[in-house]
């Protein structure tokens, strides 16, 4: 509730007004003053016009016409959680961010997942990948680990990601999202392989947020007190395994519940049947980037065959209050790391790195990281200021820096970056290494054979609705050249022409 209650007035030095105070249950206006009719508005006599002294109706009318702010352009439809983030154990070797100095050292956690393409309201049950947003709460600020539930991502340079998006979007012309569309930008892209495959399989449609693992998908780098950088690859896995829904059972649930993973989520939390998630890394010395037939900054790939190590165990443990103060207004973005996490060079990372924050200045003005879900628990000490939204409580003269006035905000060299050694000119071009089609292969002959068929018979669906034969079949040959079984298949399934899907797999420089 909004109304004042006794301790805040206290609070604000208000006590002596108690007297007359207005009851906690009576209703007020912003301003605090009582209502006195929530259910007639003021009009000239019994048959007359409403009137514009009518403060309180005009404020609510007011107020009701600016609910909305702009959904997310990407990742709409989400789900939030509070919970909280244990460390396994002190990793002061690898890392000297502060969440984990030491076994058992707990941190706060706001989860958010989501969807990715379909807009706020719709249905949970739409093949996508799965957002895994996790803002850590720790004594040195805010660390966002913004991930998704599959570990690559179709692009790996962030020029290419608001013509993805517009492709997967509704067309402007029709307002409905169209195979024809997307299929003619990933031709383009023999890169989106592996995570083609993996959307079309089974994992494009989890059957629960809980059962469902997380990836940070990028390299980072953990920086230790000595400056040492090891890049990490962040994996979250479910302690309640993995389980996603076949196509046709997405049709049936969908059908019976559009919000059912929402409802999944918070079900179990009410009913204490807390969900977890375990905190793996795997770790790479600088000096050994380049040792793959892969680029492991390129966020296509996975890393196969380099162990993992568990680093932490997460537990949801509170549905928020409410949506929009929560979920609605959570903001996350890859930028926001504590030192001992830094960013690697990853393209993709790199363009991400601006476009969160950036975005969150329009979606939620200048000073979103006021609001409550955004703020760290540390206080803020810089001269950032004014905007519309400013509730920061400053106080004092001295707003620049340096200066030699006491109290003012110092920088402290301990939390330098770290510094990364650089050779060549400035350039546009690809990546030397491609490697574009192997991991999608090894990813399909993975599969068990029920799965292999679920993923031909859901990807042909789609890209049989494909019109130009062009597009077509240089999508097949993509799937043909990752593994020749998972081409041929998918050919038959949507009646190509097997001797063209060869023909172009063979000209594919990789
Ligand atoms: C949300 C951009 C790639 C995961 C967003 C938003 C933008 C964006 C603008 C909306 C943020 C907001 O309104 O608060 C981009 C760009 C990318 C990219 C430019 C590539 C260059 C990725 C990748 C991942 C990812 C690779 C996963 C590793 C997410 C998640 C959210 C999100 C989980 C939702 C966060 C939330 O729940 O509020 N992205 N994205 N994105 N993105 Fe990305």
């Amino acid at each position: 509730s909004r109304a004042y209650s006794t301790s805040r007035l206290a609070a604000i030095g208000l006590s002596t007004l108690l007297a007359g105070a207005v009851s906690a249950q009576t209703m007020t206006r912003d301003s605090g003053a009582p209502v006195g009719d929530n259910q007639n508005s003021q009009t000239a006599g019994p048959g007359g016009p409403s009137l514009l002294q009518d403060a309180h109706l005009i404020e609510k009318l007011q107020r009701f016409d600016r609910e909305r702010i702009p959904e997310r352009v990407v990742h709409a439809r989400g789900t939030g959680a509070i919970g909280e983030f244990v460390s396994a154990g002190n990793l002061s070797q690898l890392t000297r961010a502060s969440l984990f100095a030491e076994a058992g050292k707990k941190t706060r956690v706001f989860v958010r997942f989501s969807t990715v393409i379909h807009p706020k309201g719709s249905p949970e049950t739409l093949r996508d990948p799965r957002g895994f947003a996790t803002k850590f709460y720790t004594d040195q600020g805010n660390w966002d680990l913004v991930g998704n539930n599959l570990p690559v991502f179709f692009i790996r340079d962030a020029i290419k990601f608001p013509d993805m998006v517009h492709s997967l979007k509704p067309s402007p012309v029709t307002n409905v999202q169209d195979p024809n569309r997307f299929f003619d930008f990933f031709s383009h892209q023999p890169e989106s392989t592996s995570m083609l495959t993996r959307v079309y399989s089974d994992l494009g449609i989890p059957a629960s947020y809980r059962m469902m693992d997380g990836n940070g998908v990028h390299a980072y780098k953990m920086v230790n007190a000595q400056n040492q950088v090891r890049y990490v690859k962040f994996h979250w896995k479910s302690l309640q395994g993995e389980k996603n829904l076949t196509r046709a059972e997405a049709a049936r649930v969908q059908g019976e519940d559009f919000n059912n993973l929402t409802n999944d989520l918070y079900a179990a939390i009410k009913r204490g049947d807390f969900p977890k998630w375990d905190l793996y890394v795997q770790i790479l010395k600088p000096e050994d980037l380049g040792k793959f037939k892969f680029d492991p900054l390129d966020a296509t790939k996975i890393w196969p065959d380099i162990p993992e190590t568990r680093i932490g165990t997460m537990t949801l443990n509170k549905v928020p209050d409410n949506f929009f103060e929560s979920t609605e207004m959570v903001a996350f973005a890859p930028s926001r790391l504590v030192p001992g996490i830094e960013a690697s060079e990853d393209r993709l990372l790199q363009g991400r790195l601006f476009s969160y924050a950036d975005t969150q200045l329009h979606r939620l003005g200048p000073n979103n990281q006021l609001i409550p879900v955004n703020q760290p628990l540390v206080k803020v000490n810089n001269y950032n200021a004014d905007g519309a939204g400013d509730t920061g409580k400053r106080s004092g003269d001295v707003n620049y820096q340096p200066s030699r006035q006491s109290g003012s905000a110092v920088d402290d060299p301990a939390y330098k970056s770290v510094q990364t050694p650089l050779s060549g000119s400035t350039q546009q071009a690809a990546i030397a290494k491609t490697d574009n089609f192997s991991q999608a292969g090894s990813f399909y002959r993975s599969l068990a054979k029920q799965d292999r068929e679920n993923l031909v018979g859901n990807l042909a669906a789609d890209l049989g609705q494909v019109k130009d034969a062009e597009t077509k079949q240089i999508m097949l040959s993509h799937f043909y050249k990752a593994d020749v079984e998972y081409g041929t298949r998918l050919t038959a399934a949507v009646k190509g022409d097997l001797g063209d899907v060869q023909k172009r797999a063979q000209k594919l420089m990789d």
